[in-house]
């Protein structure tokens, strides 16, 4: 997060400035105990969920996970840049900023903050054009299709004119770099030297994150040209596979129905949202991520997916979807007849069709039975066996004991097998993913699939100095499974031996991923553990770790072992058994 301002600096700030002054400057805090608690200002909700502790000088969401210190609380309340909430407690702290300092902060802005700046200019560039007298046959072309002039303005969409260098231009006229141009992926170089700009010809859809920064664009042809649609590449702020269109319009609408609709395409979000069904997120046309998955997770736990004809009856498809019941979410879908989408449908009957075929929507077991019913033959032998086998992968990741029974019970009487041999199917199947399986995830959280025991022995860790280097004598960073647990723990090792303050608002300052600083107030906030107790439940932690790093290990060879048997690899199989056999003992 802090880029190049010296973390003495930011350090000296957060220690001048009270973040429950700070906050309580923005929204109503109530003393609760020894902290401060409101509604959270950063979701919907009815009752207080929102936590500051003047003692940790942190905030805490138990609602939604957004969680930080003070700089990081203007930055999201206030939209704010980084070195901007550094300047503004900088003054609140009484600390004049040395001049040198100064263009030290300037320098500071990161690659990404750079992007969305210039992503963000384009976005004006392309609006204007569009705005433009001569771009009637655009605008008409939206109008058209049913997309009124307030939805065209709210999706900031643009367009992209027929010319090699408008948008390198009207950058270059703004102090914009070429190479920062490039990076943002909004030009392309030519053969014969010099660039162009990457989208022509083309309407232009920018696409949003969920704080609504511009992470990239999708442009869209009017004619029959193909491709269709040209995309952003992806850049240091736009990953495909972690973002999904629309979900910053969307995501109060999701959590106050408790689901979302999942459609493939742009127009697909936007002329429903313009309709009145708003609780929708667009994948772009691609298979979810579990990435994708996880963000969504924040808001619901339960989807409806919208597929047109084509796709909906892929295996493929419906086997990507088993990755949705693994993450404990309960799908439902609507198939819509071929060629036809929910854009498409919407101007043809209207809004309320749509929300009755959503209404509707059928469970993933019944609609993939259904669909495997139509391709296989059920009374016969080998069509049961293949039905069988498509539903056991599915049934499989239900986490629920109960629901797996149900769902065996009614796939033995759809092909009319006894469950006993349905169930020796399903024991053969393996365990459907090697993360152990979390029975306490809730919604809302970020740290969904970490082990408690990671989050505890970072508090325990950071309230207690010392314990840092006893936990480090028995553990390494690597040892923890998280990638965001594992850079807390060396960041605050570091600094330990650095002799550096590890206060957790501090701490902050060194990790520049969000999602891992909130990691740390989301440990901190961790129910508090006294005397005997303590120093129980960091041993018990330790042992937990050390359980659950030898039991990947042992999944790792496993693993190596069978392709090593496959490939007939003698020489490797032998040295990896004896190394399995090491592991074994050790974790006796
Ligand atoms: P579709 O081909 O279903 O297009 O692609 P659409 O969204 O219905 O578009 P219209 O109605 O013809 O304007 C679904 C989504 O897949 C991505 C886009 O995000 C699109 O909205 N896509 C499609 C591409 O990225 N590139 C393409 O060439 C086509
Ligand atoms: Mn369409």
């Amino acid at each position: 997060m802090s880029g190049r301002i010296p973390e003495s600096l930011l350090e000296d700030i957060l220690s001048r400035v009270d973040i429950v002054e700070i906050i309580s400057g923005y929204i109503p805090l109530k003393k609760a105990g020894r902290n401060f608690k409101a509604n959270c200002p950063f979701h919907h909700e009815k009752t207080p969920s929102f936590t500051v502790s003047p003692e940790r000088q942190i905030y805490h969401c138990f609602g939604c996970g957004e969680s930080g210190n003070a700089f990081r609380f203007l930055m999201r309340h206030e939209r704010m840049e980084f070195p901007e909430a550094v300047e503004i407690l900088a003054k609140k702290a009484g600390i004049t900023l040395p001049e040198q300092d100064k263009p030290e902060i300037a320098r500071a802005v990161s690659l990404s903050t750079q992007i969305y700046r210039v992503n963000e200019l384009a976005v004006n560039f392309y609006e204007n054009n569009l705005a433009a007298s001569g771009a009637t046959a655009w605008r008409d072309y939206l109008l058209n299709r049913g997309i009124k002039l307030q939805t065209i303005k709210e999706f900031h969409l643009g367009l992209a004119t027929s010319g090699w260098d408008g948008l390198i231009n009207y950058l270059r006229s703004k102090g914009i770099s070429i190479s920062l141009m490039e990076k943002a992926g909004l030009i392309l170089p030519k053969d014969s030297g010099g660039y162009y700009d990457r989208f022509r010809n083309r309407i232009i859809f920018p696409i949003f994150d969920v704080r609504s920064r511009v992470i990239g664009f999708g442009a869209r042809v009017m004619d029959k040209t193909l491709p269709k649609y040209i995309n952003s590449p992806e850049t240091p702020v736009y990953i495909k596979g972690k973002n999904l269109f629309g979900l910053n319009l969307s995501k109060d609408y999701i959590r106050d129905n408790d689901f979302v609709v999942i459609v493939e395409g742009y127009l697909d979000f936007m002329i429903p949202y313009q309709e009145g069904l708003n609780n929708v997120v667009a994948s772009q046309g691609t298979a979810l991520t579990l990435e994708q998955i996880r963000l969504l997770k924040r808001y619901t736990h339960n989807v409806v997916m919208i597929y047109d004809g084509d796709t909906a009856g892929e295996v493929a498809t419906l086997r990507s979807l088993d990755m949705l019941i693994e993450e404990g979410i309960q799908v439902k879908i609507v198939p819509l007849s071929k060629g036809l989408d929910p854009d498409v449908l919407v101007r043809r009957e209207g809004i309320d069709v749509l929300k009755a075929k959503i209404k509707d929507a059928k469970n993933l077991f019944d609609y993939k039975l259904e669909i495997l019913k139509s391709r296989h033959n059920i009374k016969e032998a080998h069509g049961k066996s293949k039905i069988a086998s498509e539903m056991l992968s599915t049934i499989n990741k239900f986490d629920n004991a109960i629901l797996r029974g149900e769902y065996v019970k009614r796939l033995s009487e759809e092909i009319k097998i006894s469950e006993h041999y349905i169930i020796e199917e399903l024991n053969k199947l393996k365990p459907s993913s090697m993360e152990p399986r979390n029975e306490t995830v809730r919604p809302g959280k970020i740290s969904t699939g970490i082990n408690p025991a990671e989050k505890l022995l970072i508090k325990f860790m950071l309230e207690e100095r010392d314990l840092i280097e006893k936990i480090m004598q028995e553990l390494s960073p690597a040892d923890f499974s998280d990638m965001r647990t594992a850079k807390i723990v060396s960041v605050m090792h570091d600094l330990f031996t650095q002799g550096k303050n590890i206060e957790p608002s501090i701490l902050m300052n060194y990790l520049s991923e969000d999602d891992v600083s909130q990691l740390v107030c989301e440990s901190m906030f961790m129910p508090e553990l006294a005397g005997q107790d303590r120093e129980k439940a960091v041993n018990d932690c330790i042992a937990r770790i050390k359980v659950q790093r030898l039991k990947s290990q042992r999944e790792h060879l496993h693993i190596q072992i069978k392709s090593a048997q496959s490939l007939g690899d003698e020489q490797k199989l032998n040295s990896l058994i004896k190394e399995f056999h090491n592991l074994i003992k050790k974790g006796d």
